[in-house]
C-alpha cells in the first residue's frame, strides 16, 4: 500500500499558470510513488454565492482540467466533493472536537470576513473543519498545500491528535507536502504579488491555463519589467524579470542556470517576453488540445464522475465508521 495524499482546489476562477507549475505539475508526478485523492471542494465554495449554472458549469471544467493536466482517474481518485455526504458528516463530528478560539484565529477567516462584510457565514468560520474532516477520511499522510494553507493543515492536526488521544488511534496524522522545487509564480504586473486566479481586476496579472495562444502572448508583451536592461535573476532588484526567468525555467524543463545561459546575450526585453511566451505557449498547446477533447466527450467524462464518486466513497465509509464506532454511535441493523 502506496502512502495516501490528498489535495483539493476551489472552482472559482480557471486555474492559471501558477495552479499549474506551483501545484498540479507536482501532483502529476507524485501519483507515481502514492496513492492519489484530488478533490474539487465544491462544498467549501458555497461559504461565498454563485449563480448555479455557472457554478455547476465552473466545477465540470475544473474537473476536466485536472484530467487534462495529467491527473490519472483511473489509477487515483479525481471526484466532487458533494459526490462523497462522508464529508459532510465527518465535518460535523469534527465541528464538536474543535474550538471557537482555534477557529476565530485563523487569518484566513479573518480576510475573508473583510472581504464579505454582508456574509459571514457560520460555514465560512467552520471551512477548515470541513477541510479536516476531507483530508482525514481518506487517512491522508501527505497533503502537498502552499503557504497560505498552513494554519489550516496545523489545526487539521491538532483536532486528529485531539480525538485519538480521546479514542485511540482512529485518524492518520497528515504532514505538509514542500514540494523541492516550489516554483513561486508571480503577478505579471505586479510582480511582488502571486499570481492568482481569483484575479478579475485586470487580467493582464494572470495567465489562465485555457487563455488562447494570441492572448497568452500579449500578456507576456505586457509583462512589467525595468529599466536595467539586464536578464539576471535577482528577485530583489528585477522581480519582474526573475519571475519572467521563473515561468521560462519551468515551461522549457530547464534550470535557472541553462534559462541564464541562453539569454546571456539577449539586450532586448522584448524578444525576451516573446521568448518566454512562445515557451508558455507551447506548454500549454498538448493541455488545451486535451482539454477540449475531454470536455467535449460528455460520456466518458460523466463515466469518470460516477466511477471515481463511487471509489471515494467506499473508502470514506471505512473511516467514517470507525469514528461512529468510537463514538458510540448506534450501530445500523443489518
Ligand atoms: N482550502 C483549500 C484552498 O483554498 C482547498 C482545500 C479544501 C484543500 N480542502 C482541502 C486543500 C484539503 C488541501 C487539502 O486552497
Amino acid at each position: 500500500m502506496k502512502p495516501i495524499i490528498f489535495s483539493g482546489m476551489q472552482a472559482t476562477g480557471v486555474p492559471s499558470l501558477g495552479n499549474y507549475v506551483g501545484a498540479v505539475k507536482n501532483w502529476v508526478e507524485l501519483q507515481k510513488d502514492y496513492s492519489c485523492l484530488f478533490c474539487v471542494v465544491d462544498m467549501h465554495s458555497i461559504t461565498i454565492r454563485h449563480d448555479p449554472a455557472e457554478f455547476r458549469k465552473k466545477c465540470r471544467e475544473l474537473l476536466t482540467l485536472y484530467i487534462a493536466m495529467g491527473l490519472n482517474p483511473q489509477e487515483h481518485i479525481v471526484y466532487f466533493q458533494s459526490h462523497v455526504p462522508a464529508h459532510a458528516e465527518l465535518a460535523w463530528i469534527l465541528n464538536c472536537f474543535t474550538y471557537m478560539g482555534e477557529l476565530s484565529r485563523m487569518t484566513q477567516f479573518k480576510d475573508k470576513s473583510k472581504k464579505n462584510e454582508d456574509n459571514i457565514n457560520a460555514g465560512l468560520f467552520t471551512y477548515p473543519v470541513l477541510q479536516a474532516a476531507d483530508i482525514l477520511l481518506f487517512n491522508t499522510k501527505l497533503v502537498p498545500i502552499g503557504d497560505d494553507q498552513k494554519q489550516h493543515l496545523e489545526l487539521c492536526r491538532d483536532i486528529a491528535v485531539r480525538f485519538n488521544k480521546i479514542y485511540g488511534d482512529i485518524f492518520v496524522v497528515p504532514d505538509a507536502y514542500i514540494p523541492p522545487v516550489g516554483a513561486k509564480i508571480k503577478s505579471l504586473q505586479e510582480p511582488t504579488k502571486k499570481m492568482s486566479k481569483s484575479e478579475t481586476a485586470n487580467l493582464n496579472n494572470v495567465i489562465h491555463l485555457l487563455d488562447p495562444p494570441d492572448v497568452i502572448i500579449k500578456k507576456f508583451k505586457r509583462a512589467v519589467t525595468d529599466s536595467l536592461n539586464k536578464i539576471e535573476y535577482n528577485p530583489e532588484e528585477q522581480p519582474g524579470v526573475s519571475n519572467l526567468l521563473t515561468i521560462y525555467a519551468c515551461a522549457t524543463n530547464q534550470t535557472m542556470q541553462q534559462c541564464l545561459a541562453e539569454f546571456a546575450n539577449t539586450t532586448s526585453y522584448g524578444n525576451f517576453k516573446l521568448k518566454v511566451g512562445g515557451a508558455v505557449v507551447a506548454m500549454l498547446e498538448p493541455l488545451q488540445k486535451r482539454y477540449h477533447e475531454l470536455i467535449a466527450d460528455t460520456a466518458y467524462i460523466d463515466e469518470i464522475i460516477a466511477n471515481n464518486a463511487e471509489r471515494a466513497n467506499q473508502l470514506a465509509q471505512t473511516t467514517l465508521t470507525k469514528v461512529k464506532n468510537a463514538i458510540g454511535f448506534m450501530p445500523k441493523s443489518q
